[in-house]
């Protein structure tokens, strides 16, 4: 190990906000990522939620090298073909009927800004309503939507932003409701909250299909379905960020298959680029003729870019070829009732939740105050690291204590029992630590108080 790299990294990076770990990473392959220590690490986290195919699949290995023979990139006035050809399998493959037009740029805040962009100068409007406990991207126009991120800080949001209170069927706003009622009384609030507000220039409604960062929250079909009637209703265009949810991580072709629900515009990002920096902003052709008259512009260095396009197909094509649809079906039931078996050895485990290969552990100190048990959470993670297992915790003091797993949809029965197995022992470890630790201060109190 070269331990003047760790040194380096801590000298010269700008801290970008998360935790991140004291080791340095080497490589990954599959589930797999070794550090710099050699050490193999199984990635329960698919990356940054982003490699669903494995890490470095040799089917995008092979798509980077033929970018290399071909072109990487291009003069964004010049449409490279593989760029059309990936239009075309998007539209005709992958799309809800209706939604053909696509754009392809980079990153996920990306897609959203495109989104946005296009609503606000298809509706004429600005308004933009989106839910709480959201992330739709870090970049000027998307961070005033995204409500789970840290928004003190940076001066001024973009103003026309309204939240509606997030359907969250396990610690509801509103007590004494559960469930579908819960999440449908959070919107049917919101709106009223939001009509109130409106100045009359709607522009769209933004949300997660699954609220990912704000605790892996499924709302049901009828808020979707409520959902798009109430955009209608006012207007406004639904977009669906399905960063997280697209191509095969929720066990469907997107989230607007699994909820019966067709978004006026789409975006994807995350899981299309399989670990490379890909999204789509994809709609109808009618809304993509009315801005285009307008004068729509989303004029950047990389969009059309060849290479990512090549590896988006690669992506696309593995995903038909591995039938990891079916995959992360089985793969995904299999490991929610690995986790719901530990549910049932553990009270601190209060909820399972999520779709296909997208769960949400909620970490509590007892099921029946179902009260946040951060300690434990930030604890167990820690611990996992070092017995082998990367997760990612969500923890807001309020919305709770979250393991988002997200493992590639290639993950093998064994790597999910080794998984189960790291976690067993790290939630055990932690627990008699923190017994262990309440114990001594206890003591400590009463010898004081002697
Ligand atoms: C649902 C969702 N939308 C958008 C984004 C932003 O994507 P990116 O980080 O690629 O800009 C993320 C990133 O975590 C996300 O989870």
């Amino acid at each position: 190990m070269d331990t003047s790299l760790r040194e380096a990294a801590r000298e010269f990076l700008i801290r970008y906000g998360g935790d991140t770990f004291p080791n340095l990473f080497r490589s990954a392959r599959g589930s797999v990522v070794v550090d710099d220590t050699g050490r193999e690490i199984l990635d329960f986290t698919s990356g940054q939620m982003c490699a669903t195919i494995g890490h470095n699949h040799p089917a995008i290995v092979r798509a980077v090298h033929e970018a290399g023979e071909k072109a990487y990139h291009m003069f964004s006035g010049m449409i490279p073909e593989v760029v059309a050809q990936l239009a075309r399998t998007m539209a005709q493959d992958w799309m809800p009927a209706g939604l053909t037009k696509s754009i392809f740029i980079n990153t996920g805040s990306e897609s959203n800004e495109v989104a946005l962009r296009m609503a606000k100068m298809y509706t004429g409007g600005f308004e933009v309503l989106a839910v709480g406990g959201s992330w739709h991207g870090v970049t000027g126009g998307v961070s005033a939507t995204s409500f789970a991120s840290d928004r003190k800080g940076y001066g001024v949001h973009v103003p026309g932003v309204y939240v509606m209170p997030e359907p969250n069927t396990y610690r509801p706003y509103i007590k004494g409701l559960e469930g579908e009622a819960s999440a449908l009384a959070c919107l049917e609030i919101g709106l009223k909250m939001y009509d109130m507000a409106s100045t009359g220039r709607r522009a769209a409604i933004i949300i997660e299909p699954v609220i990912s960062a704000g605790g892996v929250l499924v709302p049901p079909a009828s808020y979707m379905r409520t959902l798009r009637k109430a955009a209608d209703d006012r207007g406004m265009l639904l977009i669906f960020d399905e960063a997280q949810t697209a191509f095969g991580r929720i066990a469907e072709r997107h989230a607007s298959d699994f909820f019966g629900v067709v978004p006026d515009i789409m975006t994807v990002s995350k899981t299309m680029g399989g670990g490379l920096p890909l999204a789509a902003t994809v709609t109808t052709p009618r809304i993509e003729a009315d801005v285009h008259a307008k004068g729509f512009t989303y004029y950047t260095s990389h969009v059309s870019d060849p290479l990512p396009a090549m590896v988006g197909l690669a992506v696309l094509e593995t995903i038909r070829k591995e039938h990891l649809l079916e995959r992360a079906r089985t793969t995904g039931a299999y490991m929610r009732q690995r986790f719901l078996e530990l549910q049932s050895r553990y009270e601190q485990i209060g909820d399972v939740r999520g779709l296909g290969m997208l769960l949400g552990v909620e970490l509590v100190k007892d099921r029946e105050s179902r009260e946040p048990y951060h300690q434990l959470g930030a604890l167990t993670t820690q611990k996992c690291f070092q017995l082998g297992l990367s997760m990612n915790i969500r923890r807001r003091p309020e919305r709770g204590s979250v393991w988002r797993i997200a493992p590639p949809l290639t993950t093998t029965h064994d790597e999910i029992d080794r998984g189960i197995e790291i976690l067993d022992r790290a939630l055990r470890e932690s627990l008699d630590e923190i017994a262990r630790s309440h114990a001594a201060a206890s003591a400590a109190h009463n010898v004081l108080s002697a």
